[in-house]
């Protein structure tokens, strides 16, 4: 099946089993907002868990926070978001569409790179195992000629991205005879710059009102607290405050599901740091994120590390984790040496001192940061989209079947556990009650006693719970339940006593987390 109908079959499945709905969809939906239902909620607080217990019980000196959705206007002229949070807008005046002219050019090299690749893999398959792929991409004509337009057109954009020059943003446009994907033609507006902050009035008279932000970045409520957490928290350097909350940016084009949305969630850290040290905490971060990433199992060439040319405002390095999307390589997470940019600008606009005194050098400073930066909404969609699997598999009585299953790491499934009576009488609705009273305390568990045990199977594989125990005859016996395990679809006969023990083995987060410890680079 082709790579977007998989993606679009994911979509459905969101809605159908309660993961993701479309927001207010019964007025038709609102553009890129969108809402977690039962189950798509349980997996985000679990991902919520798996971040917010990585930063504050593996780092002793990381603390958390939660800093309030509405700041002081001044917070984001300081932060520099009124005056630089900009993407640049092109319209096509045939089919009236608004796109990102950077995303225009994005897209142009991407497929500059596709070309590339195609020809390499063409290769491979005509030389099989002789096949020296360095050689080739360096001596092969068309290689090289799409290798030399690529970077020409590269160095063109990253300057004319750096040096907000829209002009020859569009000029680009042009000369690379990019067209409207809908209308197909190349009558373009010029290239304008639009602000990604939603404002709003907070006061209720228009006179005493006044004009405030929803934040693009949790960072700032960070920032502005740094001097609050510091002291009460007898904080020495280097130390991190951790928060997970909601950002809001009015995207121009949003797309891709809950890729890219309108209101969505962040879990941003950022380290406080003695400036000097910033290019080995920036290598030291990017490398346990990364390792955070991989613990999850979703397989590591799946992911790679992305260097910015274009930096953002506050930024003087920043690498981007991408993950193999069913659309390609895009970021997940962003880490950025962020220097002392922001503290600086806010000591500036707010004529307070936000300084550490370093006790061993008796002198003063502004702290450097390095952030790391991880959309919450985007890991889920990564999560997802790596565990959702339509197989073809065999019923029992040999008659080819499908199935459609989410592989989630157990650890993060919204349910752990399903209770499955074999039937409605003989006592087996009581046993599995009984089970279900014992174990609820420990794991997120689901009772499901209607329709038949293959049905009731297949409803748990589509939510990813990894395990379904089911009560039977047997069970009045001698105490014993058969359990089966989601990905092998395999199937064990355990005593009741030792369910607790074999689930806890492969859903409990301390067993992530000492992994996390453990791996190596
Ligand atoms: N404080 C730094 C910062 O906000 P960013 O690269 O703009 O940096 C960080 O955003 C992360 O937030 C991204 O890597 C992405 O995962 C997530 N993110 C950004 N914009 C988003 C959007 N419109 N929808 C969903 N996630 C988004």
């Amino acid at each position: 099946m082709a790579k977007e109908d998989v993606f679009k079959n994911l979509i459905a499945h969101c809605k159908e089993y309660g993961f993701i709905f479309q927001s207010s969809e019964i007025y038709d939906g609102l553009s890129a907002v969108y809402d977690y239902g039962q189950n798509g909620v349980e997996l985000k607080n679990n991902i919520k868990k798996y971040w917010w217990d990585s930063m504050i019980l593996l780092n002793e000196n990381v603390v958390g926070l939660d800093s309030a959705i509405f700041m002081h206007p001044k917070t984001w002229k300081a932060s520099g978001h009124v005056d630089a949070f900009n993407d640049p807008l092109i319209d096509n005046k045939d089919s009236k569409k608004r796109y990102r002219a950077d995303d225009l050019i994005e897209e142009h090299l991407e497929k500059l790179e596709a070309k590339i690749e195609k020809e390499v893999e063409k290769a491979r398959k005509r030389f099989g195992d002789s096949f020296d792929e360095k050689l080739f991409r360096e001596t092969n004509t068309r290689v090289i000629a799409n290798k030399e337009k690529y970077d020409e057109l590269d160095r063109r954009f990253v300057k004319a991205m750096n040096n907000n020059d829209l002009a020859d943003l569009k000029q680009i446009i042009l000369d690379y005879e990019i067209v409207c994907p809908i209308s197909g033609t190349r009558n373009w507006t010029d290239v304008r710059q639009f602000n990604l902050m939603f404002a709003t009035e907070m006061g209720s008279t228009a006179e005493g009102s006044m004009k405030i932000f929803l934040r693009p970045e949790t960072a700032q409520g960070i920032f502005v607290n740094y001097i609050n957490v510091q002291k009460t928290g007898r904080m020495k350097l280097p130390f991190g405050i951790a928060q997970i909350g909601k950002a809001f940016r009015n995207e121009i084009v949003a797309r891709q599901f809950i890729f890219r949305m309108r209101e969505f969630e962040q879990m941003e850290m950022q380290y406080f740091i003695k400036p000097g040290t910033e290019e080995e905490w920036f290598e030291y971060w990017k490398n346990v994120r990364m390792k955070w990433h991989k613990a999850l199992g979703l397989g590591d060439e799946n992911y790679r590390f992305f260097d910015h040319e274009k930096l953002a405002h506050y930024a003087r390095a920043a690498t981007d984790i991408e993950f193999k999307f069913p659309f390609g390589f895009r970021e997940v997470e962003g880490i950025h040496s962020r220097t002392d940019f922001d503290l600086g600008q806010h000591q500036k606009f707010s004529g307070k001192k936000l300084q550490y005194f370093d006790p061993e050098t008796n002198e003063s400073f502004v702290p450097y940061v390095v952030e790391t930066s991880l959309g919450l909404d985007r890991i889920f969609l990564q999560i997802i989209s790596a565990a959702f699997h339509e197989e073809e598999i065999k019923k029992e009585n040999g008659e080819a079947d499908t199935r459609v299953v989410f592989k989630l790491p157990p650890v993060l499934a919204p349910v752990k556990l399903a209770i499955l009576p074999l039937v409605k009488k003989d006592g087996l609705p009581e046993i599995s009650r009984k089970i279900m009273n014992d174990l609820k305390y420990d794991f997120n568990c689901q009772y499901e006693e209607k329709d038949s045990i293959g049905r009731r199977y297949r409803r748990q594989d589509a939510i990813g719970t990894p395990y379904c125990i089911t009560i039977d005859h047997q069970t009045t016996e001698d105490n014993t339940v058969t359990i089966r395990y989601r990905d092998s679809m395999e199937q064990d006969r355990v005593r009741v006593d030792k369910l607790r023990s074999i689930i806890a083995d492969k859903v409990d987060m301390s067993s992530l987390l000492k992994k996390l410890d453990k791996i190596e680079d």
